[in-house]
């Protein structure tokens, strides 16, 4: 039976009992809403906590990761169907707080500044986001002491602002990136694609495809960083999406680059109507 924990101080004593028996806990963050690629991350939980430890996961959307024109209020959530996927996957427990007071309480005022990585691409568009991610992925870390965590390589940039704060601050935690998880026709999973109308659903693809074909570039002798980019604006914007970004980076400090070398990687952001969607992929 999996078990639900409403309350972070008892979830937090549960946890430093199970670490201090020596049970190895996998922790899988997520802001509910699940689908197959929360699920891959809980799957591979289960496996890196081995048959003795515990795979955990949480449930919390963060309002310290939103802007005040974003998502926060209509950010979708269904606990119950969660609960049932997170027992597939082979999860023991999860952290679902009722309320943000419980985690963020009254009078809060520390926070996790993650410099240059945090700062493009999703960091300037959306100011306070990776602060409010840091925070509450350390504030979770603290609550649950995990051996592991489970990130999604959907969120590329998050994921490298997760290992510069581990590595910055000395965390005794093995961050674990996980494949993008996609639809049949290309685009990325995540709980925001149930914003998309069905016209909207069928444009969305434009993100993947636009990936595929820079990739589809570089292998055939393209490299300039301008061009791929401009081709692939170009594409989604054809598709009637409207770009939010498109850049080259260097894969680990997220610096712009001229050239596309091996293991560069492109990122996306890009609204549908009035929802946002990122993808990205490493060029070959
Ligand atoms: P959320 O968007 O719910 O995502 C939880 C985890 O699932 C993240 O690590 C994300 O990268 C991963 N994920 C989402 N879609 C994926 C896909 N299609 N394939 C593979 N992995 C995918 O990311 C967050 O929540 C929050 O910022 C959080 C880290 C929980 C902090 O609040």
């Amino acid at each position: 039976m999996i078990e639900l924990f409403r309350d972070p101080r008892a979830w937090q004593g549960r946890m430093i009992a199970a670490r201090d028996g020596g049970r190895r806990i996998a922790l899988v963050p997520t802001m509910g809403y699940l689908h197959d690629g929360h699920l891959s991350l809980m799957r591979e939980a289960r496996r890196r906590a081995g048959p003795d430890g515990l795979a955990v996961a949480s449930i919390f959307v963060n309002p310290a990761q939103f802007g005040p024109q974003e998502d926060l209020a209509r950010y979708p959530r269904d606990l119950e169907g969660d609960l049932a996927k997170c027992a597939s996957a082979g999860i023991d427990a999860v952290l679902a707080p009722e309320r943000p007071e419980q985690v963020f309480a009254p009078g809060h005022q520390t926070w996790i500044e993650v410099g240059p990585v945090a700062q493009g691409l999703c960091g300037a568009r959306r100011p306070g986001h990776f602060r409010g991610v840091a925070t509450v992925v350390m504030k979770l870390f603290q609550l649950t002491r995990p051996r592991v965590a489970l990130f999604g390589e959907k969120d590329w940039q998050q994921l490298q602002v997760i290992r510069a704060m581990v590595r910055d601050l000395d965390l005794d935690v093995e961050i674990v990136g996980m494949p993008i998880v996609r639809e049949p026709d290309g685009l990325a999973r995540s709980s925001r694609n149930a914003y998309l109308s069905p016209d909207e659903r069928l444009r969305a693809v434009a993100l993947s495809r636009a990936l595929a074909s820079a990739q589809e570039r570089v292998r055939g002798g393209e490299r300039e960083a301008a061009r791929l980019t401009g081709e692939a604006r170009a594409s989604i914007e054809s598709a009637g999406a409207r770009v939010d970004y498109v850049e080259i980076v260097e894969p680990e400090s997220l610096q712009p680059v001229t050239r596309a070398e091996t293991g560069s990687r492109m990122l996306v952001a890009a609204y549908l109507g009035a929802t946002r969607l990122i993808d990205n992929a490493a060029l070959p």
